[in-house]
């Protein structure tokens, strides 16, 4: 990596500085499941793109289009090739990031999807969160700083107007490869202070950061970990009314976004 100061690293702030003080104009949608992605698909008249740009065979997903001054990309990683069902989890999230920043150069990432909620930090079944940091709950390496390493806590770019303006919740996101919650991730997502919990967040974030894209996480509540109900059935039972909720919140985000600047968010 080039030290602070040197010339590559002036070129690259002028070019950040310069991309803050235009309108934002091209928005990526990140979305791991096409039951969250459809209502938002439909909603903006995005189209897939049969010619994505990403490499020949993956099963992810791009849908395009514009609305008012923007132009919106919405990726899915598709259906497992054997399985048939989602491609959820950090893996596919990070590369099918990963592959959109480089090919369609996003001024901003959205993460947006449904998340487990603790009633004990005040979430309920709908809610809409807007994550403060993210971080993993399922990476756990017991010496020093390869610790943080594993917990891979990263801040979100911060939004006080748009916060202000939709009235979205706020809390911090945990992810990790599970729908459960085992013991030991449950004392990790403690330490992170979460209240939703999702399995891609954290990997977007990892992708958005490395490739210096500022990028913003939407989460729905569907289900209550500590609750009563188990979780499995709590979430397939308001995933879709859940997902509508969660498509309505994504529009007024995109609908503040649009004509604004990143430093205006
Ligand atoms: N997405 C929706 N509910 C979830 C949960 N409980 N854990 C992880 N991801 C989720």
């Amino acid at each position: 990596m080039a030290p602070h100061g040197d010339k590559s690293d002036a070129a690259e702030d002028a070019m950040v500085s310069g991309a803050e003080k235009r309108s934002i104009s091209s928005v990526l949608i990140v979305i791991a499941m096409q039951t969250e992605a459809l209502p938002v698909v439909n909603k903006f008249n995005l189209t897939e793109v049969p010619d994505s740009g990403f490499p020949k065979g993956v099963p992810w997903v791009r849908y395009h289009g514009f609305y008012k001054d923007l132009e919106i990309n919405l990726v899915w990683p598709g259906k497992d090739e054997s399985l048939g069902v989602d491609c959820v989890g950090t893996v596919p999230a990070s590369l099918v990031t990963y592959a959109s920043i480089q090919a369609l150069q996003p001024d901003l990432i959205i993460n947006a999807g449904t998340a487990g909620g603790f009633k004990d930090k005040g979430a309920c079944i709908g809610d809409i969160y807007l994550a403060s940091d993210v971080a993993y709950h399922d990476r756990r390496i017991p010496i020093p700083v390869f610790d943080l390493y594993g917990v891979g806590l990263r801040l979100t770019y911060t939004t006080p107007s748009l916060q202000k303006e939709l009235e979205l919740k706020v809390g911090k996101l945990s992810t990790g490869n599970s729908l459960d919650m085992s013991p030991q991730d449950e004392a990790s997502i403690v330490a992170n202070d979460a209240t939703v919990k999702d399995m891609e967040g954290a990997a977007v974030a990892y992708v958005a950061d490395l490739l210096k894209v500022p990028a913003i996480f939407v989460k729905a509540v569907t289900d209550i970990v500590d609750g009563e109900k188990p979780t499995t059935e709590e979430f397939m039972q308001n995933l879709v009314a859940v997902t509508a909720a969660l498509e309505q919140a994504v529009t007024k985000v995109i609908d503040f976004i649009n004509g604004k600047c990143l430093p205006e968010l």
